[in-house]
């Protein structure tokens, strides 16, 4: 899916071959390690300083950024919020891209697997931190692109709350056949879900290694 080749950005990222494939792809690692800034050269938010990355055979460089990002969309740790309400920050995307917004038991539904039991009505500015984050994922299930990036999109839950949001998503992108290439500092999470493990520290590969036994 994703080809990296001699990729360099700054001196934070330090990548001579990587390849990404479909499926549940983890990248773990120490804070400060460059795996943001890999998933932002992903989303092509950022271009590589050095080297090439290609997506489904093609060169970042040749596909405009927008239609990229209509594939591969990316969860950021602080995403942005609108002001309003629940509803209005779940459906904003859908209205720029001129869609109708589903029915409310479907936005319950999508509030509900994310793990937000709040109404839609509810003004934005009352969530936490990590309450927004889950509301952005649930946006980005509405999208619903052919790859989700996302970057630790569970810091800030409890053990069980981010067991249940990674199984979601994993279901997810099993039964629709999407890929997600995730962040996140739980090993045992990354073990039990992804397809495929990477390492990274220091801007560099330490380690990568296929997952063959899931446990669920
Ligand atoms: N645009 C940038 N310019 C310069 N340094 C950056 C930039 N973005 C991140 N960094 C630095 O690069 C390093 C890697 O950051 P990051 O990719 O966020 O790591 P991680 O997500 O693994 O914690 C950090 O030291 C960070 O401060
Ligand atoms: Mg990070």
């Amino acid at each position: 899916m994703f080809e990296l080749i001699e990729v360099k950005y700054k001196d934070i990222v330090d990548i001579p071959n990587l390849s990404i494939s479909r499926g549940l792809t983890v990248l773990l690692g120490p804070s400060g390690g460059g795996k943001t800034t890999i998933l932002r050269m992903l989303n092509k938010m950022i271009s590589p300083t050095r080297g090439r990355i290609l997506f489904d055979g093609k060169d970042l460089k040749q596909i405009k950024s927008v239609e990229h990002r209509r594939n591969v969309m990316m969860l950021s740790q602080n995403p942005a919020m609108y002001e309003g309400t629940l509803r209005d920050n779940l459906t904003i995307a859908l209205r720029f891209q001129e869609k109708e917004s589903p029915g409310d038991d479907e936005l319950y539904k999508i509030l509900s697997g994310v793990r937000l039991h709040k109404d839609l009505e509810t003004p934005v500015y009352q969530l936490s931190g990590g309450e927004k984050q889950r509301l952005a994922l649930g946006r980005l299930f509405l999208c619903d692109p052919a790859v989700y990036l996302l970057d630790e999109p569970s810091s800030a839950l409890d053990d069980d709350t981010e067991d249940a949001i990674i199984k979601m998503v994993s279901e997810h992108i099993e039964t629709t056949r999407k890929s997600v290439v995730m962040i996140t500092h739980s090993k045992a999470l990354a073990e039990k879900y992804a397809d495929e493990i990477i390492e990274i520290s220091d801007g560099k590969i330490i380690s990568r290694r296929a997952v063959y036994e899931r446990n669920n």
